[in-house]
């Protein structure tokens, strides 16, 4: 069954220019698929998960949880006619969110110390989330990945897991993986977090759950908070609170976790590559069965802030989450400032928002986003680079960018840099340019939308495979 649990991409292609229509699926979304096996496996009792992405960071998560002992049993599920049909508007059926490609099965803990070193690839979500439950695990645990991922800051999780009491080294003078873990019996903290992470949050509130008291976090700002309901979806009593100034706190109790059913909606991050491209001027594009998390919509509020429509309707309620359809036209886009809350909460779109800017009247400029800098690769420097090479404008900033209106990609080259957000980025700037866009490092989509060119192909888009 492992062996079907991942869907690859090729490695070079070129996107044509090209007129979008119709709808498509996107793949169940990665920080959700990421949560459903691993808070499942901590269930202890065999649980049911469906929509899980087939993409190359939810395979990581899945080898490194059967390393630490559990049982994960995936395999495509989707079959023709779930496409249509089913309407199931109170969002609880398991067809209508289901994606291409997607994955269906059982996963069964409990963790135990694991047979072997970690590899959780391309996926800081995998690492840095994994951390926290091991820190609980009696034993010694490695945590390491891809060369992108062992360039990636693990200070961040290591200080507050070393507050709680337990063991952590890494290479670098303690800042890069590999990630050595002592875990065992943790204390229970309050963690002012000094990034707006939520992988820091869910690090530190995973930890929690084996802690012996009440677990704090504290952060600048409101950030995703997937792991806070899946735990209260499964019955752990998490509450959450926003303070005056922004800053968001979130108390868990431990508590056990009560055996259901998890079901994974579509991914927003790959939602918005086709939702820009139609606000920018592709065509209409319509993707049902979306994660509509609050905190997961910047990518809307960025487009509505640019004077864009995305029409969001509601779909109900999947394992504590909102699922909506979403769907996107053509419009005159003015042009924005994004900083603050809606950076937080666009952060993995902040790539392909860059062509909105391009293509609005007064263009976008991005601050309060120097995370991007240590994201899968350095996204501010690899989508500046991207947009050069299909001779866009772009002023790289310290914690952003700036792109001026105005602006039609041409044709060109661009390295995706390993970077799947900055690939799908540079095949969007061949839907909407004047010329063909090649993409090397392609491959690298498989990490999120293995789908893609499917998608692509699907909407009228003419993709070019040079090298598979
Ligand atoms: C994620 C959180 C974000 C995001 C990443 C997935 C998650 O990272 O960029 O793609 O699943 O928690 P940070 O929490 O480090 O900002």
């Amino acid at each position: 069954m492992a062996a079907a649990t991942s869907i690859s991409a090729p490695d070079r292609v070129r996107i044509h220019p090209a007129t979008l229509r119709g709808e498509v699926r996107v793949p169940g979304d990665k920080s959700l698929s990421h949560r459903a096996l691993l808070v499942g496996a901590l269930i202890g009792e065999r649980i049911a998960v469906s929509g899980v992405a087939p993409s190359g960071d939810v395979a990581s998560m899945a080898a490194c949880l059967r390393r630490l002992g559990a049982e994960v049993a995936l395999a495509p599920a989707w079959k023709a006619e779930d496409a249509d049909g089913a309407d199931g508007a109170d969002g609880a059926d398991e067809g209508r969110v289901a994606a291409p490609g997607s994955l269906a099965g059982t996963v069964r803990g409990p963790l135990v110390e694991p047979s072997d070193v970690l590899d959780c690839g391309n996926s800081g979500t995998a690492l840095r989330l994994l951390a926290g439950v091991v820190a609980g695990i009696d034993g010694i645990s490695v945590l390491t990945g891809d060369a992108s991922l062992r360039r990636r800051p693990v200070d961040r999780v290591a200080a507050p897991l070393r507050a709680m009491g337990a063991h952590l080294d890494a290479r670098d003078g303690g800042r890069r993986p590999p990630l050595v873990v002592r875990g065992g019996r943790l204390t229970a903290i309050a963690y002012d977090s000094p990034v707006p992470s939520a992988q820091v949050k869910s690090c530190v509130l995973l930890a929690g759950l084996a802690a012996d008291g009440q677990t704090t976090v504290r952060s600048p700002l409101v950030s995703r908070d997937h792991t806070e309901r899946l735990l209260g979806y499964l019955g752990v009593a998490v509450a959450r609170s926003e303070e005056a100034d922004g800053r968001e706190v979130v108390r868990l109790t431990p508590g056990p976790l009560r055996p259901r059913p998890i079901a994974v909606s579509g991914d927003p991050s790959s939602a918005a590559f086709w939702l820009v491209a139609a606000a920018a001027g592709a065509g209409e594009v319509r993707i049902p069965g979306v994660c509509a998390n609050p905190t997961r919509l910047g990518v809307v509020a960025a487009l509505t802030a640019m004077g864009g429509e995305v029409a969001v309707e509601a779909r109900g309620e999947v394992a504590g989450e909102p699922v909506a359809d979403l769907a996107a036209a053509p419009v005159a886009l003015t042009g924005a400032e994004l900083a603050g809350r809606t950076v937080v909460d666009a952060i993995d779109e902040l790539p392909v928002l860059a062509l909105a800017g391009a293509a609005s009247r007064d263009g976008l400029v991005v601050r309060d986003a120097a995370e991007l800098r240590v994201k899968e690769s350095d996204r501010i420097a690899t989508l500046a680079a991207a947009l050069r090479a299909v001779g866009l404008e772009i002023d790289e900033r310290p914690d952003g960018y700036r792109v001026p209106g105005g602006q039609r990609p041409g044709p060109g080259t661009v390295h995706a840099h390993g970077d799947h957000r900055i690939a799908m980025t540079a095949a969007i700037a061949g839907v909407l340019g004047t010329g063909p866009v090649e993409v090397t490092g392609f491959a690298a989509v498989a990490t999120s939308y293995p789908t893609f060119l499917r998608d692509l192909v699907r909407l009228g888009g003419t993709v070019e495979v040079l090298d598979a």
